[in-house]
């Protein structure tokens, strides 16, 4: 059996369970002083206070007093994509809109057009480097979806690209489909048809080569209508994959309400979330995975989370890395935001960067949190408190990455300021 004693942690930060966390509990986390938790074979056997016993031939990681949180799972990337839009900045800046990008055939459209020119191993060598500079902020879990093929082959393309990658790289992936994230050119006037073949030829697909776990549509003026993306997650649901909805990003036109009532594990964005649309998910169960660096990157409004809280739905927060509303990979960053945006505290931060990201694509029970039976995910940060990790800005902090059990020095944050 191969053992991993960590020992010396100063502060060990972590939510509690294997479901979501809502409302008051959103913010209960486990504060243990003078740590320590042992890992065997990759999953946490032990985690306890005070001087450890090391058994005979354990490795010895000494976190050296400083802060560990469970890994931190991203659970909403647009993760594997061809290209780049930077030329979009120019567009932005003459104050041109997002939707009006996309309605001109550019935006997601261009990335589609990219993204079928590019082979698998090309779009899961581009997608591994973005991997590995998540690693190194902290991300043990994440989330990868499709959505830029717009067509079967591609499609299943850019899944097979995700396959290969949870195989090889350190991080863990969870796919979901999106083939319902634009309307392709060549179906801009046979919607209908675009429908018929989501739900008919490419959700059966998918789900046949078990390529995803999850079926995504972005419900958004003049993308997918409420009742459209009602239709297509139906498909989903048939072929055993769960919904979630990309709604209310821009427009409220009745994605939140939906979640709800289809049983959605999440639902994406919600900047304009009605309060119709929070009763509907706190009813429903849906986590509300929260983006606050999309906000930041399209100067849009921050999602209601303190309403979100209130109410009793369960937030969590995720990057959204994509190559056009946020082409950013720091979780560290949407931490920042989290607190100073959404106006959560430290500790409701960190249950929704870990236990509720975990429970928004059905991993709670794996990962999330620090204990006993879950996987070996943990962050050593250069800082001593929860605080300390959501106020500083702009720098990694994550000092020493652990995942499953093996570890992954991070020489950036160790050579940072750091400490109090
Ligand atoms: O979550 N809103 C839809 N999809 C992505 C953006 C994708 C893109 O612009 O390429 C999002 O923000
Ligand atoms: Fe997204």
């Amino acid at each position: 059996m191969k053992i991993l004693l960590i020992k010396n942690i100063g502060l060990l930060a972590t939510p509690l369970g294997s479901a979501a966390r809502s409302g008051a509990a959103q913010g209960e986390i486990r504060l243990l002083r003078d740590a320590w938790v042992r890992v065997e074979d990759g999953v946490i056997a032990a985690v306890g206070s005070g001087a450890p016993e090391v058994p005979a031939g354990a490795g010895v990681l000494d976190a050296g007093g400083k802060l560990v949180t469970p890994g931190l799972v991203d659970a909403h990337t647009h993760l594997v994509f061809g290209g780049w839009r930077q030329n979009e900045l120019a567009l932005k800046l003459r104050g041109v809109p997002y939707l009006d990008i996309l309605a001109q055939g550019g935006g997601i459209l261009s990335t589609v057009t990219a993204t079928r020119a590019a082979s698998q191993e090309e779009l899961a060598e581009k997608a591994r480097a973005a991997l590995d500079e998540m690693l190194s902020f902290g991300t043990t879990t994440c989330e990868a979806k499709s959505g830029y093929g717009l067509d079967t082959e591609t499609e299943l393309r850019q899944l097979r690209a995700i396959r290969a990658l949870d195989g090889t790289h350190p991080v863990d992936l969870v796919p979901t489909f999106l083939g319902a994230h634009a309307l392709p050119q060549e179906y801009r006037e046979r919607r209908a048809e675009y429908v018929r073949l989501l739900c008919e030829e490419m959700i059966p697909a998918a789900a046949a080569e078990g390529l995803a776990r999850f079926c995504d549509v972005f419900c958004e003026t003049g993308v997918f209508t409420a009742e459209e993306s009602r239709t297509i997650l139906e498909a989903g649901k048939q072929h055993g994959l769960r919904p979630k909805i990309h709604a209310d990003e821009i427009d409220a036109i009745g994605g939140s309400r939906l979640a709800g009532e289809i049983g959605a594990a999440s639902a994406e964005h919600l900047i304009a979330c009605p309060p119709e649309g929070i009763a509907s998910m706190a009813k429903g169960g849906t986590v509300a995975c929260l983006l606050p660096c999309t906000s930041f990157y399209l100067g849009a409004a921050y999602a209601p989370a303190r309403e979100m809280v209130g109410a009793g739905v369960p937030v969590a927060m995720a990057t959204d890395f994509n190559p056009g509303s946020c082409p950013c990979l720091n979780m560290q960053l949407v931490m920042n935001l989290g607190c100073l945006k959404y106006r959560l505290t430290p500790e409701e931060v960190l249950t929704a960067v870990t236990l509720n990201g975990a429970a928004a694509i059905g991993m709670a029970e794996s990962v999330g949190s620090v204990e006993p039976g879950k996987l070996g995910d943990l962050v050593i940060w250069e800082a001593e408190d929860l605080n300390y990790i959501c106020y500083r800005m702009g720098s990694s902090l994550a000092r020493t990455v652990v995942k499953r059990g093996k570890i992954y020095e991070n020489t950036v944050g160790r050579r940072g300021p750091g400490g109090n």
